[in-house]
């Protein structure tokens, strides 16, 4: 992934690899807006190319759109589910826009797929909340939901520019991290030879926290990379934690340094 999003050709490199192995891949999940961790954004000639992709290997797509409300001003690219209906299931959740703890979505599948899924929801969660359906029906019928997801937005953004005006004064050289078009986070980069999950144990100390980039990554890797969330703290612990985030890595490139790291 880039920062335009899941790259094609690397796509259909992970097709041929499960194909190698005498296995088929059945889906690709897939979150083209905003993307948690990597902040990036599925461009629109990607999302054709995609699209093409899945349809020619038979490939169903999930596209997770749990943040696409929350630009910062473009306008949304059009969903995969609008280039083709039969193939994707489209799902997106309540939890960025009005509460995470209501744990209410919605999906829309293909026909084929959709008794399937309700009854793997009845499996999985028996009964879903009642309490908490209505909450959001209700919310959705009664409020000026649209408004509400518009200050998140201009909230967001300003937390959003925060980190970065702070990432770009503060990081040592070396030091890279996307620019979020949306949502809640930013993918940093650590220089060479630095371990994000390493260093954890000392940001803790020094009050910031990061999801080190290994929780993202099936195989162990990733441990250069970290995901920082700006969506909680106003700009000014924003920039305070990235201050304190610097100087961890200030650190941890000093210790590195003399073990042959290329910081
Ligand atoms: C891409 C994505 N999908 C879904 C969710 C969660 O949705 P829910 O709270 O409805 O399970 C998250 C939350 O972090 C997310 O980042």
């Amino acid at each position: 992934m880039d920062g335009e999003g899941l790259i094609p050709e690397a796509l259909v490199a992970a097709i041929e690899a499960v194909a190698a192995t005498g296995r088929v891949a059945k889906f690709l999940y897939t979150v083209p807006n905003y993307h948690n961790p990597a902040g990036v954004t599925l461009s629109i000639d990607r999302r054709e190319r995609v699209l093409d992709i899945a349809e020619r290997h038979g490939l169903l797509i999930v596209e997770d759109d749990a943040y696409g409300l929350l630009g910062f001003g473009e306008e949304p690219r059009p969903a995969l589910r609008s280039g083709r209906r039969d193939g994707v299931l489209y799902l997106s959740t309540f939890s960025k826009t009005f509460a995470p703890g209501f744990r209410v979505g919605w999906i829309l599948a293909p026909r084929v797929v959709r008794e399937k899924l309700v009854l793997a929801s009845e499996a999985q969660i028996l009964c879903p909340s009642m309490y908490a359906q209505a909450a959001v029906a209700i919310y959705l019928s009664t409020m000026p939901w649209l408004d509400q997801v518009s200050v998140f937005r201009r909230v967001y953004r300003e937390r959003r520019d925060a980190m970065l005006d702070a990432l770009a004064t503060l990081m040592p050289p070396g030091t890279s991290w996307t620019t979020p078009a949306g949502g809640f986070y930013v993918w940093l980069t650590l220089p060479e030879g630095l371990d994000s999950k390493q260093m954890l144990a000392g940001a803790v100390a020094a009050q910031v926290a990061y999801v080190p980039g290994t929780g993202f990554f099936a195989d162990g890797s990733g441990a250069r990379h970290l995901r920082l969330a700006y969506c909680l703290p106003p700009p000014d612990q924003v920039r305070e934690g990235v201050r304190r985030l610097s100087l961890v890595v200030h650190d941890a490139m000093a210790v590195a340094a003399p073990l042959g790291a290329t910081v």
